[in-house]
């Protein structure tokens, strides 16, 4: 906001546009010197001149105009009003419309995310996509666009085969209803190990999945049912995550839109026999062939992407694809958006893979498979646990502690996971998200709470000066501090302008984290808030302020409390009240 302005000063100054400008400024090193910095390297061809001289010369432009600007070396530093400045964006602050962002012109955006798969525990991998999917849903709708879900759940393919095989050989109704995943996986597991010495079983396995894509009753029935005792699991975790989706359409749905797809391939003279399969040749891509139809003639994988893509185009009118997905699926969306190319459909390119790295937590990996599985519930009871334990501690006499620890906790975990690039892998250290110091949700969730009891406290504090001073109550701007500031210029310290600063510039973070897709620009923002507000909170006093600063900087603690319960609430996160 404020480097706009900057920019619009400089802009007739330079012979530059506005805009290019604003790129070009940069935040001067040390706050003394001032607030935006503008380099004059770039001017140094045009106006033969050496960028120290020039800087020399716009800085002496700007004094004329009343500007606060100085040369140093080849930047112009140029310091805002900020006495004049802060009632100003203080009130902009508190607009209802702030922060909104028109990028977006309502086009739809589908993000494919979560997306677990069926009978098998919701890894690391189906957590990641599910925090950093949600965090993006909420972003892109902030930024006018409109978002809408899809949870693509893996409930199809050959390993539902497996599933109803095992199931018939050694099934046990209790065991699953009672605990669905981990009853699933040993059926799972006790299929591929005895496989190994029993070949009918993949036979057998093989049979029932082909059973299941011709619809026959006995195999739909079971699939039917481990669908539904894995999605009640799944909902438990989603309940806990407060995730919810607009549409949950798995793999399945697409069994019947498939055939036409295969048809369309071949009138198209692009499916080619590959050692008895049918694939998409992409050579000329310089990727490996797409698996459409292997050699039992079952569909793949790949197959139900390519109806999936062509249903959110058709059906769903989506502008944007986006499928959060971890980076170990590179090569197949790359394949599968290169098919569609090949289709013809030039609207392949609105579909864009968002991979991310792997987590493992305390070193321990997810596989589903075999051995050492972590289950996410557990995660987060510990978690949970751990929150527990330190609010106890901190604040013995919390009523709802129980409520609160569960919102930090889960917190930690979804903010530990946001925090990072998405693209990095991380190795997820339980008592560091939990710690409430350090760049954790619980510091900043920390953080919003001390507010609160300091905004409690200058309420306390307005009402003890209201009965001393009865008469002046009215003179004094005392009733409510908010951001109904008259515009008066006020005394502005260092950390509060510091502060006020980095709130107005909200709206770049967002712009910014759409732009990469990267919900880590908000939780890295929303840790710079809270590390900015405790500064100002140890240099300046805010509760028992002097009467004629008391109320901007009671208001600054207001816009900022607001903007860190917002930046959580964007990146799915619980803002306790007190804690
Ligand atoms: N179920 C898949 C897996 O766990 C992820 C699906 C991602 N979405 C998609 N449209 N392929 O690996």
């Amino acid at each position: 906001m404020l480097m706009n302005q900057a920019a619009a000063q400089l802009a007739p100054l330079t012979g530059l546009k506005q805009d290019e400008v604003l790129r070009l400024l940069e935040v001067p090193p040390q706050a003394e010197m001032g607030d935006a910095a503008f380099p004059c390297f770039i001017l140094a061809k045009s106006l033969k001149k050496a960028p120290a001289v020039i800087a020399m010369d716009i800085a002496a432009e700007l004094q004329t105009v009343g500007l606060d600007a100085s040369a140093a070396g080849p930047y112009v530093n140029i310091r805002f009003n900020r006495e004049d400045l802060a009632p100003k964006l203080l009130q902009e602050l508190g607009l209802k419309t702030f922060g909104k962002l028109q990028l977006g012109a309502g086009a739809r955006v589908v993000i494919d995310m979560s997306s677990p798969n069926i009978a098998k525990p919701f890894g690391i991998g189906h957590l990641r996509s599910t925090v950093i999917g949600a965090a993006l849903y909420r972003l892109y709708n902030e930024a006018g666009y409109t978002s809408v879900s899809v949870n693509h759940l893996g409930d199809w393919g050959t390993q539902f085969g497996k599933q109803i095989a095992a199931y018939k050989r050694w099934g046990n109704d209790e065991a699953l209803q009672a605990e669905p995943i981990r009853t699933s996986l040993e059926l799972y597991v006790r299929f591929h190990d005895e496989a190994e010495s029993d070949p009918s079983l993949e036979i057998e396995a093989r049979d029932w999945f082909r059973k299941l894509e011709q619809g026959d009753e006995e195999a739909q029935r079971l699939w039917t049912f481990f669908v539904e005792v894995s999605m009640k699991e799944f909902n438990r975790m989603y309940e806990r995550l407060n995730v919810q989706f607009d549409h949950t359409l798995g793999e399945s749905f697409y069994n019947d839109k498939m055939g036409a797809i295969v048809e369309e391939l071949k009138a198209k003279g692009l499916l080619e026999e590959s050692e008895g399969a049918l694939v998409v040749r992409l050579e000329e891509e310089n990727m490996p062939p797409c698996l459409i139809i292997k050699t039992d003639g079952t569909t793949i994988y790949p197959t139900r992407d390519l109806a999936t893509a062509v249903y959110r185009h058709d059906v769903m009118k989506a502008d944007k694809m986006l499928y959060v997905v971890g980076g170990e699926q590179k090569l197949h969306f790359r394949q599968v958006f290169a098919v569609l190319l090949r289709m013809g459909y030039a609207w392949s390119e609105i579909c864009e893979h968002i991979p991310f790295g792997l987590m493992r937590f305390e070193g321990r990996k997810m596989s589903t498979r075999r051995g050492k599985v972590v289950f996410l519930q557990e995660v987060l009871d510990e978690a949970v646990a751990r929150a527990l334990q330190i609010i106890q501690e901190k604040n013995p006499d919390l009523p709802n502690s129980q409520e609160v620890a569960e919102a930090v906790g889960v917190g930690a975990i979804v903010f530990g996971d946001l925090r990072n690039n998405r693209l990095n892998d991380v190795d997820f250290s339980l008592e560091d998200a939990v710690s409430f110091e350090g760049e954790t949700g619980p510091y900043v969730q920390y953080t919003h709470a001390r507010i609160n009891s300091v905004l409690a406290k200058a309420v306390e504090a307005e009402s003890v000066e209201k009965e001393n001073q009865l008469e002046n109550v009215r003179s004094s701007s005392s009733n409510n501090a908010g951001a109904n500031s008259d515009n008066k210029s006020v005394r502005v310290g260092d950390t509060s302008w510091a502060l006020l600063k980095l709130l107005a510039d909200y709206p770049q973070y967002l712009e910014k984290a759409i732009h990469r897709n990267e919900p880590s620009v908000i939780a890295k923002y929303a840790i710079d808030v809270a590390q900015a507000f405790n500064r100002f909170y140890h240099a300046e006093r805010i509760a028992d302020a002097p009467a004629d600063v008391k109320p901007f900087r009671v208001a600054l603690t207001e816009r900022t409390a607001e903007r860190l319960a917002y930046s959580l609430h964007l990146l799915g996160v619980q803002a306790p009240e007190r804690m």
